[in-house]
């Protein structure tokens, strides 16, 4: 039997450097993957390369930023496995390098669509099912900059350290123990697609996409039943 037999575990933008190497670890690991992003055809080619059975897969595009369709996404994975058991946060995007006083400020409108008002949809429609599950999980993946924000980034640290905050008291609404929530912390992430697209560079500061993903279903699973409400750093350095 694997660790996660049996969970269904829902990826927030699935379709990201990231997201199939999260998918192929949870669905390694025994458990149903829910994958959504915004491009219907980006989930069913990712079926298919990820070779995760029919039965234990479910692709539907649905735009993160429409409160209502989150919610219908939720209650459409109810509808067809029953319950959900698990939330990974994936969604992303990124704007930044220039000294705060010379950056738009539409770059913080678009950071906070996406870094935080992607996580609170999410949070609001899969609380009542992570709540209810035995092995109720929800991850965030953030930056080491929301800790330690730079002057050229400060939308993007600002947005971060926003969504951090709303994931620890989401942590904080499932106290005195049951589901948990926990945010994997990183510098920068190092997908296959930048190791292909430059051979033989080193990138000493980001963090393997592939120890991300070996992170996440590490707090999916039943070793980290303990942890809620923790920032687990994969960075090196203070
Ligand atoms: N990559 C890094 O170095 C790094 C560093 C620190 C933290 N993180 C965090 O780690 C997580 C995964 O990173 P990543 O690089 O895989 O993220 P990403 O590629 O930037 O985003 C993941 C996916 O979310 C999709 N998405 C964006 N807006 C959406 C919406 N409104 N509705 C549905 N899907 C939407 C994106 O689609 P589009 O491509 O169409 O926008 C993309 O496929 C993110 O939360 C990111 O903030 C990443």
């Amino acid at each position: 039997m694997s660790e996660l037999d049996g969970r269904v575990v829902a990826i927030a933008g699935v379709g990201g450097g990231l997201g199939p190497l999260v998918a192929g670890e949870l669905a390694a690991a025994g458990a149903t993957v829910a994958g959504t992003d915004r491009d219907q055809a980006l989930l069913d080619s990712l079926a298919g390369e990820l070779a995760i059975p029919a039965e234990r897969w479910d692709g539907r595009a649905v735009d993160m930023l429409d409160e209502a369709a989150v919610g219908q996404w939720c209650a459409g994975l109810v509808e067809r496995f029953g319950r959900v058991d698990g939330l990974v946060h994936l969604v992303g995007g990124w704007r930044g390098g220039r000294p705060l006083h010379e950056a738009p400020l539409s770059d913080w409108d678009l950071l906070h669509d996406l870094l935080i008002r992607t996580v609170q949809h999410t949070t609001r429609a899969f609380h009542e099912q992570l709540a209810a599950s035995e092995h109720g999980r929800f991850v965030l993946v953030s930056a080491k900059q929301a800790q330690a924000p730079t002057n050229s980034n400060a939308a993007y640290a600002a947005a971060k350290a926003a969504a951090e905050a709303w994931t620890l008291a989401f942590a904080d609404g499932f106290e005195p123990g049951g589901a948990t929530a926990n945010i994997v912390v990183v510098d920068a992430i190092l997908t296959p697609r930048m190791r292909e697209e430059s051979p033989g560079e080193d990138f000493p500061t980001f963090t393997p996409a592939e120890q991300v993903a070996e992170a996440i279903a590490f707090l999916c699973s039943d070793a980290a039943e303990k942890m809620n409400g923790q920032r687990l750093r994969l960075t090196m350095g203070r």
